[in-house]
């Protein structure tokens, strides 16, 4: 599949390549989960579902739902060796299952093209921003100057397109050439430096006045402010950071070597994930409050905010435009995972050239993301559903019931359908505790945690 992914091909390994350890598989599902999700994201989410209520509920499904759901992933993945599809295919077959469950890998390449569609959007946003923070659009600008430097972006469509296709064609060019070896070398750096870099802006947040308010919004329980459709956005949230429900996780699973412990190396990818979400919000919440700004703003939080914070920061042009570029870098690793599935299933199916797949695959998200490029601007009015413009639907259909749909057919297939036999192998299991863990959080835990959120909505708008 990649540079990255060097090591002699056996018996038991993929016709895509392997990660060569544990460590590089660990980066890049990091590299994949550690994304736009969670520092553009899981702030303005948490801002528009009432802050504390909406953090709790998305930290207990990243716990109970998403780490039991991403081992399965991983499981399914080594176990089939092939793209989500072709997996799903194989191993229905030797558990003697209905073929209904390969359903599972076409509705994750189905979600994958949803998603990347307008994520190359967002992430044009970050790429525009790295040269307004380097040319100092923002030094010394306050609340009103960032809020309206937003939104006459937003008001301007050749200019989001411009950005947009820039954000496609890096990724196309990366999945094309499969360069995604030095990436994930690139990933031990620019992670770090992304906490770094966040840190410094949660310090600034903590001597802006407004860090208590910031930490109350976010960890203050109040149930009343969470709202219907929160909880279910709140688990669609979990979902989405984590990459979960649409097969990339599986796609990257497909690669790891046998000798990885799934348990150790899924524990570490979710709490890199949580943890960087976690101080994105704590860094932008306080200068929210700071500045009389809105914590319900919507899409423009962090592009609001943080430019804002910079702008009055010493060398705030340098750092602002470096944390852009870093965001941008952490947007592309999530991108070419979105492609994975899809991308390796057709390279099974019809041996095409990766070149010639990516390109394609990169058009139609190119064009389906206008449409949410629109959503900003010449369309802003028109509802597809209720109140949701285009950009609202894909990204509520996908995040919200895809993924979580394609979640839930993955716990109850690795917890009931696949032989008890190849389960334990894969996870090390010998019986006692850790078993009964394990058997409760995938059989029981997380299909009814996800069953119980979308009865929940449904009864409630019904209601
Ligand atoms: N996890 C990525 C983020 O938080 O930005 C988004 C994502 C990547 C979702 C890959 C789903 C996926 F398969």
């Amino acid at each position: 599949m990649s540079s990255g992914l060097g090591a002699e091909r056996g018996a038991d390994e993929s016709r895509h390549g392997m990660w060569s350890g544990r460590w590089l598989f660990v980066m890049a599902a990091a590299g994949s989960a550690v994304g736009l999700g969670n520092i553009w994201k899981f702030p303005y989410m948490a801002g528009e579902n009432g802050g504390g209520a909406f953090v709790v509920v998305y930290l207990l499904c990243v716990a109970l739902v998403g780490i039991p759901i991403m081992m399965a992933e991983v499981l399914l993945g080594r176990e089939g060796r092939l793209s989500p599809i072709n997996t799903m295919r194989a191993l229905t077959l030797t558990s003697r299952a209905s073929s209904a469950w390969v359903l599972i890998g076409w509705m994750g390449v189905l979600a994958g093209f949803l998603i990347l569609s307008y994520y190359a959007v967002i992430a044009g946003w970050a790429l525009k921003y790295i040269v307004s923070l380097a040319d100092g659009t923002f030094n010394g600008a306050n609340g009103e100057f960032a809020n309206r430097a937003f939104n006459d972006f937003l008001a301007n469509p050749g200019e989001m397109i411009l950005w947009q296709t820039v954000f496609m064609c890096l990724t196309v060019y990366i999945v094309a050439k499969g360069v995604t070896g030095g990436l994930e070398k690139a990933i031990r750096w620019f992670m770090p430096l992304l906490l770094v870099l966040l840190v410094v802006l949660l310090g600034y947040g903590i001597n802006s006045g407004g860090f208590e308010q910031g930490v109350d919004f976010m960890f203050r329980f109040d149930w009343d402010a969470l709202g219907v459709d929160g909880v279910l956005v709140a688990m669609g949230q979990a979902f989405f950071t984590l990459s979960l429900g649409m097969g990339a996780i599986m796609a990257y699973g497909a690669y790891v070597p046998s000798n990885v412990s799934i348990t150790t190396s899924v524990v570490t990818i979710a709490v890199l994930d949580t943890v960087v979400a976690i101080v994105a919000g704590l860094a932008i919440f306080p200068i929210v409050f700071a500045n009389g700004l809105e914590p319900d703003q919507g899409p423009g939080l962090m592009f609001v905010t943080l430019p804002l914070a910079f702008g009055q920061m010493p060398l705030g042009a340098l750092f602002g435009a470096l944390f852009f570029v870093l965001v941008s870098f952490a947007a592309i690793t999530s991108a070419i995972s979105l492609t994975e599935p899809a991308l390796a299933f057709l390279v099974e199916e019809y041996n095409a050239k990766r070149s010639r797949v990516a390109i394609s695959l990169g058009v139609i998200c190119w064009v389906l993301g206008l449409g949410s490029v629109f959503s900003f601007n010449l369309l802003a009015d028109v509802h597809v559903v209720g109140s949701m413009t285009f950009f609202d639907f894909v990204d509520y259909v996908s995040q919200n019931l895809m993924l979580p749909l394609g979640g839930l057919a993955i716990a109850l297939f690795t917890g009931f359908v696949l032989p008890k036999a190849n389960v334990r192998a894969q996870l090390g299991l010998k019986g006692g505790l850790p078993e009964f863990l394990w058997n409760t959080l995938v059989r029981v835990v997380s299909p009814l945690a996800v069953l119980t959120i979308f009865a929940y909505t449904i009864y409630k708008n019904i209601g």
